[in-house]
């Protein structure tokens, strides 16, 4: 796990990575919204899970916690989940009704503490409503983002995420080439149907994101960025006339593996 940073006044940013060789850094963040009910917005990676767990109780204990948002079921969102729904009693889990259910099938999700979230759902966490919506791009059904109505901030779940050379903790210092790149690469991975859309009904999608006019957006895969919607609108809308993506194959894979191995040590002295 990464070293959690501040997002804002109010949000604190849980983030890990992991390396594809040879393509980049996949940087993945939870967050913390300090709303006056405080909310966890998904659960890192099963592999930190000790580590995640003692950086969220740092910034909130799990005793006082009230709301896991979980954005979506897939496994860089849900690794500590079950940890910390059996453990921060007082938290409900708000989720669409399909993301539990899949989460069913490996952990016994209590279903009497789910909050159900379909589209345009609004969450009253005391001082701030959350509107569930969904992302213009993403990589599971369930995926439900977040407006904040009150800082309007935006959490674009898998949108606008981006491979990336080096981790930083803010967008704004990723030199705009390595951005577009970045983000063009890990959207037709992410999203591998944006090539197959309608032009207008997409467009559409785009502009009803636009005119959310986020102060911030704080994808799950992307340091944590100001104002930039026209920029990253640009680049996702891009990705319709992007080649369709094509997976490695396994004498891609086996190169991957090799640039993962560690060095052969050196021969040992007569
Ligand atoms: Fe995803
Ligand atoms: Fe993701």
């Amino acid at each position: 796990m990464d070293e959690p940073y501040k997002a804002g006044p109010d949000v604190y940013v849980l983030p890990t990575h992991v390396t594809a060789p040879g393509l980049g850094n996949l940087i993945i963040n939870a967050y913390v919204l300090l709303a006056e009910q405080p909310v966890l917005i998904d659960s890192g990676i099963g592999t930190d899970s000790a580590e995640f767990v003692a950086a969220l109780e740092s910034i909130v204990p799990l005793r006082d916690l009230k709301w896991v948002w979980l954005t979506h079921d897939d496994a860089d969102h849900t690794g500590s989940i079950q940890k910390i729904i059996e453990s921060a009693l007082q938290a409900r889990l708000a989720t669409p009704v399909f993301a539990a259910m899949r989460m069913a099938t490996w952990w016994p999700v209590p279903f009497d503490r789910v909050f159900a979230l379909a589209l345009d759902t609004k969450l009253d966490v005391g001082d701030r409503k959350l509107r569930a919506l969904r992302p213009p791009t993403f990589d599971n059904p369930t995926s439900t983002g977040i407006f904040d109505e009150k800082t309007g901030t935006l959490f674009s779940v898998d949108a606008f995420g981006a491979i990336l050379p080096e981790v930083t903790d803010n967008a704004a210092d990723i030199p705009e080439a390595d951005l577009r790149q970045g983000m063009v690469m890990w959207g037709a991975s992410d999203s591998p149907w944006c090539h197959l859309v309608d032009v207008d009904r997409f467009e559409a999608v785009l502009e009803g994101v636009r005119r959310l006019a986020p102060s911030r957006i704080l994808s799950s895969h992307l340091p944590a960025a100001g104002s930039s919607i026209d920029q990253f609108l640009a680049i996702v809308r891009s990705l319709r006339d992007c080649e369709p993506f094509v997976p490695p194959d396994q004498a891609q894979f086996q190169q991957m593996l090799a640039m993962m191995a560690p060095p052969p040590a050196a021969a040992s002295a007569p």
